[in-house]
């Protein structure tokens, strides 16, 4: 209490991440915010204390880990969660009900419907006039579901580059045809980021193999080059807009790549982050060395593997590597669907 009788309401924050990310958070979010202290975490969900309510707010926490970033406004446990968090929300708003992630993605079981817990507790509440597709500048309110009766309500604002849909993830499924998971980061990874997607694009894709995000560029007419020791799914390797180097990158020479002049450079190899970027430099290398000023690379769409989490706390030194090999104006963020990984999009190179 302060001396003339007013209290500071301490302000708390809500985070949302990827099942296992929460440490992650924790250190990038303490480390930039040093007022906030942790106060509450479950798998993909935790909160922050700011002792004082006056501290300025904020907005964006400098989190490349954090999916959705807001102020709490109530939590509700027992029988009666949802009900007593309902009077929270003003009619009329935007109200986005998702769950805490519960795995890894990728790792879901058989069957696994994400969001189905919450949308029972929706219908048996009776929960409705409220919108879900927020503008840009709008409040939304979150409606988490943490566990068997435990509901948590905040609030973020929908900003400049967020989904629209709940939990900020992209409602983006896999093709049964897609040979793997990797088909997804990069459709994601177009979604979010928007670069021009036309028809003939020519992509050097390093770590190609089986073949995932190469469906998803071979489906939008691209002309890939694949380059990985690993063989890649016969869907892939028979298509005509697909050239395979069975290699290493750090193997290949002017010979390999004297016809591959791309736009677009995708890495997705399951190296350590330096160890991936030592390859890229060489790749990058032969590609200056043969076309010069003629170079066409404008675009980068990188995946940093984190071999052990604790190696996140050296992103800005990969940031810094990434940039020195030519890339330049850069978005990290953890994609929906990485994994133990982070994504790295270049809008253009030098
Ligand atoms: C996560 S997988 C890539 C998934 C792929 N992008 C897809 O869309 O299916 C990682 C790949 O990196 C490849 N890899 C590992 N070391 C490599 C290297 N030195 N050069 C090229 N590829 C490498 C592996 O063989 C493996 O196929």
């Amino acid at each position: 209490m302060i001396g003339s009788g007013f209290f500071m309401t301490p302000r708390f924050y809500y985070a949302t991440c990827q099942f296992g990310a929460e440490k992650t958070v924790k250190d990038e979010v303490l480390r930039a915010h040093p007022s906030l202290r942790f106060a509450f975490s479950r798998p993909g969900f935790m909160t922050f204390k700011e002792e004082s309510g006056e501290a300025p707010f904020i907005q964006n926490p400098e989190s490349i880990f954090t999916r959705v970033w807001g102020e709490s406004v109530g939590q509700g446990k027992g029988e009666d969660a949802l009900q007593s968090l309902i009077p929270l929300i003003p009619k009329g708003s935007v109200l986005h009900a998702f769950e805490r992630d519960t795995f890894v993605p990728g790792d879901e079981p058989e069957g696994f419907v994400q969001n189905a817990r919450i949308k029972k507790l929706m219908e048996s509440g009776g929960l409705q006039g409220f919108s879900n597709a927020p503008r840009v500048g709008e409040y939304v309110f979150d409606l988490i579901y943490l566990d068997e009766g435990h509901v948590f309500l905040g609030k973020h604002l929908h900003q400049d580059g967020m989904e629209p849909a709940p939990g900020n993830q992209p409602l983006i499924s896999l093709p049964a045809t897609a040979p793997s998971r990797a088909y997804l980061k990069l459709e994601e990874a177009i979604h979010r980021f928007k670069p021009e997607c036309k028809a003939g694009t020519r992509v050097l894709e390093v770590g190609c193999a089986p073949g995932g995000a190469s469906t998803a560029m071979l489906s939008r007419g691209f002309k890939v080059t694949g380059v990985d020791p690993k063989r890649v799914d016969p869907s892939v390797h028979q298509n005509t807009g697909f050239q395979f180097i069975q290699k290493t990158a750090k193997t290949l020479t002017r010979d390999d790549l004297k016809t591959a002049n791309p736009e677009w450079l995708v890495l997705d190899m399951n190296l350590a982050p330096l160890e991936a970027l030592d390859e890229i430099h060489h790749v990058l290398e032969l590609l200056r060395s043969i076309h010069g000023s003629k170079l066409a690379l404008n675009k980068g769409f990188l995946t940093l593997k984190l071999n052990d989490w604790k190696f996140a706390s050296s992103i800005p030194l990969y940031l810094k590597r990434v940039s020195e090999l030519g890339f330049r104006d850069l978005a990290a963020v953890q994609l929906c669907s990485n994994r133990q990984e982070f994504f790295v999009y270049a809008d253009s190179f030098k």
